[in-house]
């Protein structure tokens, strides 16, 4: 299946500029998207499968059982945009209720996974058109010249709570993109987590298999092998806790003891207790939510919870 690749006239370096940018920094920080090589990519697929991720299963039941309403409110004959479309495993519940959908578009930063996925999509779903696009959603991006022909509802998917790797003014920003995306007349169907309890938040992102302690450290190999690094995995340990304060989940990796690490020809000195923050998961009231996406030009015509009131899907629609 041909890939539309949109990447390469995006940031041809990003990665090596951002470890090296983020390593230099006081406290250490490297962006999260750059978890997703392949390997990171399925390790998330796994992280979707532990009992205490709550997000998937809770995400996946409010699709299941609001697909045929959020088909009514959307109409007939749509164009759907995947955002960090990843395993494209829930845009199945959706293909299955909009029979009638005009073209699926899957957008990710992961691109053996995008293609490994997309394929098996296309061979389990063969009447729909599927045109994936390899591409970093932050930064503006072309959609392949087949989708962007189409005269249709354009509706973003943003499922997996994906909203919430972003700070607030950037998921703003995101929300703006995707508004001039959709218009005149478009959607934005998105997944955001629910602020909750501690434990459960905690419990959720510390998985007692340990795939998001191994996800978390893949990072480090894979600047081991893209970036010629010398991180030794045995002297990081995973930490993720929620941040009440600022309602986010924080994921960091702690260096163990004093050290130097080179990568790509640059060396960084290590403290003990010294940390790289991998990642932040905001977590949104409900209304809170509602009135993010308003800034950025989007009204929320829908809203679903799953029965615990853990995750929320919601409907936005320009205006
Ligand atoms: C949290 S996972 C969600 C995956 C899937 N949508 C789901 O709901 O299970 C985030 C996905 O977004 C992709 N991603 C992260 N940052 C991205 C970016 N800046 N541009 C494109 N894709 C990105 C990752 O590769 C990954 O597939």
């Amino acid at each position: 299946m041909p890939l539309h690749d949109a990447y390469q006239h995006q940031e041809a370096d990003g990665f090596k500029q951002d470890v090296l940018t983020g390593l230099a920094s006081l406290p250490k920080s490297i962006p999260p998207k750059y978890f997703y090589d392949e390997r990171g990519s399925q390790l998330f697929a796994e992280i979707c499968r532990q009992p205490e991720y709550y997000l998937t299963n809770s995400e996946v039941k409010i699709l299941q059982e609001n697909a045929e309403e959020m088909a009514d409110r959307i109409g007939p004959g749509a164009l759907f945009i995947e955002y960090g479309s990843g395993a494209s495993e829930k845009i199945r519940i959706l293909l299955n209720a909009l029979q009638d959908m005009v073209a699926y578009v899957p957008v990710d930063i992961s691109k053996e996974y995008l293609q490994q996925a997309t394929q098996k999509l296309a061979v389990d779903y063969p009447q729909f058109k599927i045109l994936p696009v390899y591409a970093d959603y932050t930064h503006e991006f072309a959609l392949p010249p087949i989708a962007a022909a189409i005269d249709a509802t354009k509706v973003v998917f943003l499922p997996g709570s994906t909203v919430g790797n972003l700070e607030p003014m950037d998921a703003r920003a995101l929300l703006e993109s995707i508004r001039t995306v959709v218009q005149p007349h478009g959607f934005l169907l998105i997944g955001v987590d629910v602020t909750k309890e501690k434990h459960i938040l905690d419990c959720a992102y510390n998985d007692a298999a340990g795939v998001t302690a191994e996800f978390n450290k893949n990072l480090l190999s894979r600047i081991n092998r893209e970036l010629d690094g010398s991180f030794d995995l045995d002297t990081f340990l995973h930490r993720a806790f929620f941040n009440q304060d600022l309602n986010r989940i924080e994921m960091h990796l702690v260096s163990e003891k004093d050290q130097f690490v080179s990568v790509a020809n640059q060396r960084f000195r290590f403290h003990k207790g010294e940390s790289i923050h991998t990642e932040n998961s905001y977590k949104y009231p409900l209304e809170e939510f509602r009135q993010l996406a308003a800034q950025a030009g989007m009204k929320r015509v829908a809203y679903w919870l799953d029965s615990q009131g853990w995750f929320s899907v919601q409907l936005f629609q320009v205006g």
